[in-house]
Protein backbone atom coordinates (compact mmCIF):
# COMPACT_ATOMS: atom_id res chain seq x y z
CA UNK A 1 0.00 0.00 0.00
CA UNK A 2 1.10 3.48 -0.47
CA UNK A 3 -0.61 6.17 1.56
CA UNK A 4 -2.86 8.86 -0.16
CA UNK A 5 -0.64 12.59 1.48
CA UNK A 6 -2.89 15.23 2.83
CA UNK A 7 -1.32 18.38 2.39
CA UNK A 8 -2.35 20.97 5.21
CA UNK A 9 -0.64 23.59 2.65
CA UNK A 10 -3.91 23.18 0.34
CA UNK A 11 -6.73 22.85 2.82
CA UNK A 12 -5.14 25.29 4.19
CA UNK A 13 -5.18 28.08 1.50
CA UNK A 14 -8.65 26.72 0.35
CA UNK A 15 -9.98 27.74 4.03
CA UNK A 16 -8.34 31.27 3.97
CA UNK A 17 -9.98 31.54 0.57
CA UNK A 18 -13.13 30.58 2.08
CA UNK A 19 -12.41 33.10 5.32
CA UNK A 20 -11.43 36.27 3.17
CA UNK A 21 -15.21 36.05 1.74
CA UNK A 22 -16.35 35.56 5.46
CA UNK A 23 -14.00 38.67 6.82
CA UNK A 24 -15.46 40.67 3.92
CA UNK A 25 -19.24 40.23 5.10
CA UNK A 26 -18.56 41.18 8.51
CA UNK A 27 -17.08 43.95 7.62
CA UNK A 28 -19.88 45.24 5.46
CA UNK A 29 -21.50 45.20 8.96
CA UNK A 30 -19.19 47.16 10.74
CA UNK A 31 -16.15 45.40 12.53
CA UNK A 32 -12.66 44.52 11.28
CA UNK A 33 -11.36 41.31 12.98
CA UNK A 34 -8.16 41.59 14.81
CA UNK A 35 -5.68 40.28 16.14
CA UNK A 36 -2.63 41.45 18.37
CA UNK A 37 0.42 40.01 18.69
CA UNK A 38 2.79 40.48 21.15
CA UNK A 39 6.44 39.54 20.60
CA UNK A 40 9.16 39.51 23.52
CA UNK A 41 12.75 39.59 22.74
CA UNK A 42 13.77 38.76 19.57
CA UNK A 43 13.67 35.32 19.14
CA UNK A 44 14.49 34.26 15.35
CA UNK A 45 12.05 31.36 14.85
CA UNK A 46 9.34 33.78 17.02
CA UNK A 47 10.40 36.26 14.80
CA UNK A 48 9.62 34.09 11.61
CA UNK A 49 5.96 32.41 13.37
CA UNK A 50 4.92 36.20 13.93
CA UNK A 51 5.50 37.00 10.16
CA UNK A 52 3.40 33.96 8.92
CA UNK A 53 0.44 34.93 11.03
CA UNK A 54 0.93 38.58 9.62
CA UNK A 55 0.91 37.34 6.13
CA UNK A 56 -2.03 35.07 7.03
CA UNK A 57 -4.03 37.86 8.43
CA UNK A 58 -3.33 40.48 5.32
CA UNK A 59 -4.27 37.83 2.66
CA UNK A 60 -7.80 37.01 4.57
CA UNK A 61 -8.01 40.76 5.66
CA UNK A 62 -7.38 40.69 9.34
CA UNK A 63 -6.38 43.88 11.13
CA UNK A 64 -3.19 42.58 12.27
CA UNK A 65 -1.71 44.47 15.12
CA UNK A 66 2.26 43.45 15.98
CA UNK A 67 3.53 44.76 19.60
CA UNK A 68 7.32 44.14 20.05
CA UNK A 69 8.62 44.43 23.25
CA UNK A 70 12.22 44.19 24.30
CA UNK A 71 13.39 40.84 25.99
CA UNK A 72 14.03 43.33 29.21
CA UNK A 73 10.01 43.90 29.70
CA UNK A 74 8.92 43.32 32.79
CA UNK A 75 6.16 40.65 33.31
CA UNK A 76 4.28 43.38 35.32
CA UNK A 77 4.44 45.76 32.04
CA UNK A 78 3.50 42.95 30.29
CA UNK A 79 0.17 42.09 32.13
CA UNK A 80 -0.58 45.92 32.45
CA UNK A 81 -0.33 45.69 28.20
CA UNK A 82 -2.35 42.49 28.35
CA UNK A 83 -5.50 44.19 30.97
CA UNK A 84 -5.44 47.38 28.18
CA UNK A 85 -5.90 45.00 25.32
CA UNK A 86 -8.49 43.15 26.79
CA UNK A 87 -10.26 46.31 27.92
CA UNK A 88 -10.07 47.19 24.29
CA UNK A 89 -13.22 46.70 22.50
CA UNK A 90 -11.36 46.78 18.82
CA UNK A 91 -9.00 43.75 19.92
CA UNK A 92 -10.76 40.51 18.93
CA UNK A 93 -7.67 38.11 19.08
CA UNK A 94 -4.59 38.30 21.83
CA UNK A 95 -1.80 36.41 20.99
CA UNK A 96 1.34 36.25 23.07
CA UNK A 97 4.04 34.45 20.78
CA UNK A 98 5.79 31.57 23.02
CA UNK A 99 8.49 31.14 24.60
CA UNK A 100 8.98 34.12 26.65
CA UNK A 101 12.14 34.71 28.77
CA UNK A 102 12.84 33.35 31.66
CA UNK A 103 12.02 36.01 34.11
CA UNK A 104 8.44 35.75 33.00
CA UNK A 105 5.92 33.26 34.16
CA UNK A 106 4.04 31.72 31.26
CA UNK A 107 1.25 30.35 32.67
CA UNK A 108 0.57 33.87 34.05
CA UNK A 109 0.59 35.47 30.86
CA UNK A 110 -1.52 32.70 29.67
CA UNK A 111 -4.27 33.34 32.06
CA UNK A 112 -3.95 36.96 32.13
CA UNK A 113 -5.41 36.87 28.67
CA UNK A 114 -9.15 37.11 28.42
CA UNK A 115 -10.65 33.53 27.52
CA UNK A 116 -13.04 36.08 25.26
CA UNK A 117 -9.80 36.92 23.04
CA UNK A 118 -7.86 33.99 23.58
CA UNK A 119 -7.78 32.65 20.01
CA UNK A 120 -4.45 29.79 21.24
CA UNK A 121 -6.94 28.37 22.88
CA UNK A 122 -4.32 27.69 25.76
CA UNK A 123 -6.06 29.78 29.07
CA UNK A 124 -7.44 26.79 31.45
CA UNK A 125 -11.00 28.22 31.62
CA UNK A 126 -10.91 27.60 26.94
CA UNK A 127 -9.28 24.39 28.51
CA UNK A 128 -11.99 23.11 30.62
CA UNK A 129 -15.14 24.20 27.73
CA UNK A 130 -13.13 22.24 25.33
CA UNK A 131 -13.10 18.94 27.65
CA UNK A 132 -16.54 19.63 28.88
CA UNK A 133 -17.66 19.51 25.38
CA UNK A 134 -18.45 22.99 25.03
CA UNK A 135 -17.86 25.20 21.82
CA UNK A 136 -14.40 27.58 22.73
CA UNK A 137 -11.42 28.48 20.98
CA UNK A 138 -9.84 25.36 20.48
CA UNK A 139 -5.97 25.30 20.18
CA UNK A 140 -4.95 26.13 16.88
CA UNK A 141 -3.05 22.39 15.31
CA UNK A 142 -5.27 20.03 17.36
CA UNK A 143 -8.08 21.72 15.70
CA UNK A 144 -6.07 21.97 12.23
CA UNK A 145 -5.48 18.19 12.62
CA UNK A 146 -8.99 17.47 12.86
CA UNK A 147 -9.95 19.43 9.85
CA UNK A 148 -7.31 18.01 8.14
CA UNK A 149 -8.91 13.97 9.28
CA UNK A 150 -12.43 15.45 8.22
CA UNK A 151 -11.29 16.91 4.25
CA UNK A 152 -10.46 13.21 3.81
CA UNK A 153 -13.75 12.32 5.49
CA UNK A 154 -11.39 9.86 7.43
CA UNK A 155 -13.84 8.41 10.28
CA UNK A 156 -12.65 9.33 13.80
CA UNK A 157 -15.70 7.64 15.86
CA UNK A 158 -14.92 4.46 16.92
CA UNK A 159 -11.22 4.08 15.88
CA UNK A 160 -8.75 3.69 17.93
CA UNK A 161 -6.77 7.12 18.29
CA UNK A 162 -3.29 6.93 19.68
CA UNK A 163 -1.54 10.51 20.00
CA UNK A 164 2.43 10.19 21.32
CA UNK A 165 3.31 13.25 22.98
CA UNK A 166 1.66 14.58 25.77
CA UNK A 167 2.13 18.97 25.41
CA UNK A 168 -0.34 21.18 26.57
CA UNK A 169 -0.42 23.13 23.07
CA UNK A 170 -0.48 19.99 21.08
CA UNK A 171 -0.65 16.45 22.55
CA UNK A 172 -2.96 16.91 25.34
CA UNK A 173 -5.47 18.68 23.38
CA UNK A 174 -5.21 16.76 19.98
CA UNK A 175 -6.83 13.50 22.36
CA UNK A 176 -9.38 15.29 23.91
CA UNK A 177 -10.71 16.76 20.35
CA UNK A 178 -10.54 12.60 19.23
CA UNK A 179 -12.33 12.12 22.54
CA UNK A 180 -15.25 14.27 21.38
CA UNK A 181 -15.12 12.75 17.78
CA UNK A 182 -15.98 9.75 19.69
CA UNK A 183 -12.65 7.86 18.94
CA UNK A 184 -11.06 5.71 21.67
CA UNK A 185 -8.08 7.19 22.49
CA UNK A 186 -4.50 6.50 24.19
CA UNK A 187 -1.80 8.42 24.99
CA UNK A 188 1.86 6.99 24.61
CA UNK A 189 5.01 9.41 25.92
CA UNK A 190 8.33 9.15 27.24
CA UNK A 191 7.47 6.79 30.57
CA UNK A 192 5.22 4.52 28.05
CA UNK A 193 6.47 1.34 28.05
CA UNK A 194 6.14 -1.51 25.24
CA UNK A 195 4.77 1.90 22.73
CA UNK A 196 5.31 -0.72 19.59
CA UNK A 197 1.87 -2.69 20.99
CA UNK A 198 -0.06 0.92 20.89
CA UNK A 199 1.61 2.07 17.54
CA UNK A 200 0.22 -1.42 15.96
CA UNK A 201 -3.25 -0.70 17.21
CA UNK A 202 -3.74 2.58 16.33
CA UNK A 203 -6.01 3.33 13.43
CA UNK A 204 -5.17 7.08 13.64
CA UNK A 205 -1.50 7.55 14.78
CA UNK A 206 -0.52 11.15 15.85
CA UNK A 207 3.25 11.71 16.62
CA UNK A 208 3.90 15.13 18.39
CA UNK A 209 7.28 14.30 20.36
CA UNK A 210 9.80 16.97 17.67
CA UNK A 211 11.95 14.03 17.57
CA UNK A 212 13.05 13.74 14.15
CA UNK A 213 11.76 9.93 12.33
CA UNK A 214 11.05 8.73 16.08
CA UNK A 215 8.68 6.74 14.26
CA UNK A 216 8.82 4.43 11.34
CA UNK A 217 7.05 1.92 9.36
CA UNK A 218 8.08 -1.11 11.70
CA UNK A 219 5.27 -1.03 13.66
CA UNK A 220 2.66 0.78 11.80
CA UNK A 221 -0.76 -0.62 11.39
CA UNK A 222 -1.63 -1.34 7.51
CA UNK A 223 -3.99 1.23 6.45
CA UNK A 224 -3.81 3.37 9.70
CA UNK A 225 -4.09 7.78 9.21
CA UNK A 226 -0.36 8.97 10.22
CA UNK A 227 -0.42 12.64 11.38
CA UNK A 228 3.01 13.84 11.63
CA UNK A 229 3.11 17.21 14.22
CA UNK A 230 7.20 17.29 14.31
CA UNK A 231 8.85 19.90 12.77
CA UNK A 232 12.53 19.44 13.50
CA UNK A 233 15.56 21.11 12.05
CA UNK A 234 18.22 18.49 10.94
CA UNK A 235 21.64 19.35 10.00
CA UNK A 236 21.71 19.81 6.71
CA UNK A 237 19.23 22.86 7.86
CA UNK A 238 16.08 20.94 5.94
CA UNK A 239 12.88 20.18 7.85
CA UNK A 240 11.61 16.77 8.97
CA UNK A 241 9.07 15.61 10.74
CA UNK A 242 8.53 13.39 13.61
CA UNK A 243 8.04 10.09 11.21
CA UNK A 244 10.63 8.41 8.91
CA UNK A 245 7.95 9.24 5.78
CA UNK A 246 8.92 6.74 2.70
CA UNK A 247 9.14 3.72 4.96
CA UNK A 248 5.39 5.08 6.83
CA UNK A 249 3.79 5.40 3.52
CA UNK A 250 4.44 2.14 2.28
CA UNK A 251 1.96 1.10 5.16
CA UNK A 252 -0.48 4.26 5.87
CA UNK A 253 -3.62 4.68 4.19
CA UNK A 254 -3.40 8.58 4.80
CA UNK A 255 -0.29 10.56 5.55
CA UNK A 256 0.60 14.32 6.53
CA UNK A 257 4.17 15.19 4.95
CA UNK A 258 6.91 17.56 7.05
CA UNK A 259 6.49 20.61 5.74
CA UNK A 260 3.17 21.38 3.86
CA UNK A 261 1.41 19.00 6.80
CA UNK A 262 0.02 20.42 9.51
CA UNK A 263 1.97 23.45 10.07
CA UNK A 264 -0.11 25.49 7.77
CA UNK A 265 -2.91 24.70 9.75
CA UNK A 266 -1.94 25.99 12.97
CA UNK A 267 -2.01 29.55 11.04
CA UNK A 268 -5.09 28.98 9.34
CA UNK A 269 -6.79 27.97 12.44
CA UNK A 270 -5.62 30.66 14.68
CA UNK A 271 -7.24 33.00 12.00
CA UNK A 272 -10.33 30.98 11.80
CA UNK A 273 -10.37 31.64 15.91
CA UNK A 274 -9.69 35.76 15.46
CA UNK A 275 -12.78 35.53 12.76
CA UNK A 276 -15.04 33.40 15.39
CA UNK A 277 -14.07 35.91 17.90
CA UNK A 278 -15.28 38.80 15.70
CA UNK A 279 -18.73 37.56 14.89
CA UNK A 280 -19.00 37.41 18.77
CA UNK A 281 -18.66 40.96 18.85
CA UNK A 282 -21.34 41.82 15.87
N1 LIG B 1 4.99 29.34 19.86
C1 LIG B 1 5.01 28.24 19.07
N2 LIG B 1 3.77 27.90 18.71
C2 LIG B 1 2.93 28.80 19.28
C3 LIG B 1 1.52 28.97 19.26
O1 LIG B 1 0.76 28.21 18.67
N3 LIG B 1 1.05 30.02 19.97
C4 LIG B 1 1.86 30.87 20.66
N4 LIG B 1 1.30 31.87 21.34
N5 LIG B 1 3.18 30.74 20.70
C5 LIG B 1 3.70 29.70 20.00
Amino acid sequence: MSAEVIYGSELSQQLKDEMKNEVAEIKKQGVTPNLTVILVGDDPASRSYVRGKQKASDYIGIESNLIELSSETSQNELLKLITQLNNDPNVHGILVQLPLPDHINEQSVIEAISPDKDVDGFHPVNIGRMMTGQDTFFPCTPYGIIQMLKSKNIPIEGKHAVVIGRSNIVGKPVGQLLLKENATVTYCHSRTKNMEQFIATADILIVAVGIPHFIDGTHIKPGAVVIDVGVNRIEDGSLTGDVEFASAKQKASYITPVPKGVGPMTITMLMGNTIKSAKNNL
